[in-house]
């Protein structure tokens, strides 16, 4: 079967359209890679991807890296089933890998307030790494309050509520092959 990849799809009664396809999806990480492997060739840096919107990212991101690299995950909870921030950012599963002395690459879906990675970026400077660099597939400028550095970045989306390529909405929409956005009226 083909990859998912609807003109139309529903979450919850609302309606979503596409808005980032595959096609610009992969032209933009195969730049963001190349960028990576210059900065990083010779560091052996540990891509640290969080879960769960980070993972097909991660995963297409990784298939163009092609220096020595390790990979692992850690877990964050901030918004339940919302679409709106709760404003409260927990740990739910920690990094196996010990990050001291190390070149530390956070790979994140989208960065919205900020207060996810902001937590990440204080909790991994804790734990004495060489450096920590942060890779973002989106990032909704306008929406960001905490000011953290945003090294590598995808697309600067504007402040609507997508879904798909690893982002959910209430846990559904993960699967869906590119990014879509919500229907506009009247369309
Ligand atoms: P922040 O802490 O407000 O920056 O929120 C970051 C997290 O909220 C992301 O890692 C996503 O899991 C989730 N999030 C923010 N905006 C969206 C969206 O538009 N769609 C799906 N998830 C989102
Ligand atoms: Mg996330």
């Amino acid at each position: 079967m083909a990859e998912f990849l609807p003109a139309k799809v529903r979450f919850n009664g609302d309606d979503f359209v596409p808005y980032l396809t595959k096609a610009r999806i992969d032209k933009r990480i195969e730049e963001l890679a190349a960028d990576l492997m210059y900065d990083f060739e010779g560091k052996d840096p540990i891509f640290i991807g969080v879960l769960n919107g980070a993972f097909v990212f991660l995963a297409d991101l990784m298939k163009h890296i092609h220096i020595d690299c390790e990979i692992d995950f850690l877990k964050l909870s901030s918004y339940g089933d919302e679409k709106v921030s709760s404003g409260r950012v927990r740990e739910l599963k920690e990094i196996d890998a010990d990050i001291k002395g190390r070149h530390i690459i956070l790979v994140e879906d989208i960065v919205d307030t900020g207060l996810s990675m902001k937590y990440l970026v204080d909790l991994l400077k804790s734990k004495s790494p060489s450096s920590v660099n942060v890779v973002t597939l989106l990032h909704k400028k306008a929406a960001t309050q905490y000011d953290v550095p945003l090294d590598y970045v995808g697309f600067v989306i504007p402040d609507e509520f997508v879904v798909g390529y690893g982002l959910d909405y209430a846990q559904k929409g993960r699967n869906l092959a590119q990014v879509y956005r919500p229907k506009p009226e009247g369309e």
